[in-house]
């Protein structure tokens, strides 16, 4: 499975890439702000379009997802022909992020998304396609030729919780399969968790010889990055604070500091080359 990390903070691309795991990065307007706030605390006065050049260059070889801006098809292709063309020469590894579905409030421009995906893919520009929620958008996402497919994972379990008036917190672990052995079904349109949707679109995905890549987002702990591994996902795309705890076990610690104990002299010694 592929590794991408879900941050606009360069600190953090520069510091997951040294760690030779890092297969791609993710950015989105709520990322970009993040990332925005971040350098305006640290007082670090850099132009966006610097800011950016600087995230692709730090991870050649590497897709970066940047993502439009535009609520119609004529702005959304218009914004991604921009940004490829703008940011592709830097370092070749610019994707185009669109929403699979730009509309909500009283727009009525429910495709628009599909179309700027397709008219996009036809012109060769990699595109990711975002904020997928059901089996059916991923289905005419990988229709209109995206390269990656983003099911948005935590909101699923975020949205099943809310509706069932649980209290959690952001990141906590959702144990759809420990409800569901209790009897206690919850689910969005036959959802029953973000887990869940991943395995649905891997097996759509395989059934009908879909080329696009399934990469799981919106994820927020170690075990849901697990099962998206174990349901199919392609690629995850996970914040710094999950790759941090993807390394870490108490029992580790523990074993080190042990071995570390019983070192004795000869073997230090050997392996000083003294
Ligand atoms: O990968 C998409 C992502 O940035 C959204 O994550 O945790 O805000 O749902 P989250």
């Amino acid at each position: 499975m592929r590794l991408f990390l879900d941050s606009g903070i360069i600190e953090e691309i520069r510091l997951v890439q040294s760690y030779g795991i890092l297969d791609g990065v993710t950015l989105n307007p709520s990322l970009v702000k993040k990332a925005a706030e971040k350098r305006e605390e640290k007082k670090q006065d850099i132009q966006m379009g610097d800011y950016i050049r600087s995230i692709l260059k730090s991870v050649p070889g590497l897709p970066v997802s940047l993502e439009v801006i535009g609520l119609d098809a004529v702005q959304m292709i218009d914004e991604g022909r921009r940004i490829y063309n703008m940011f592709h020469p830097v370092a070749q590894n610019v994707v185009v992020k669109i929403p699979i579905n730009c509309a909500y409030g009283k727009k009525t421009n429910a495709f628009d998304g599909i179309k700027a995906v397709k008219a996009l893919s036809s012109e060769g520009i990699p595109v990711n396609c975002t904020l997928v929620f059901t089996p059916e958008q991923a289905l005419l996402a990988a229709k209109a030729g995206a390269r990656f497919v983003s099911p948005f994972t935590g909101r699923v379990d975020d949205f099943i919780r809310e509706q069932a008036g649980m209290a959690f917190q952001k990141e906590d672990y959702f144990p759809a399969e420990g409800l569901k052995r209790q009897g206690k079904v919850l689910h969005d349109q036959g959802i029953c968790s973000g887990i869940q949707l991943i395995r649905h679109i891997a097996v759509i995905f395989k059934n009908y010889d879909l080329d696009a890549q399934l990469l799981a987002a919106s994820i927020r702990n170690t075990r849901q990055l697990r099962e998206a591994a174990l349901a199919g996902a392609d690629i995850a795309t996970v914040p710094f604070a999950v790759i941090k705890q993807m390394v870490a076990h108490f029992k580790t610690a523990e074993g080190m500091e042990t071995f570390t104990d019983d070192i004795v002299p000869a073997y230090a010694q050997l392996l000083k080359g003294n």
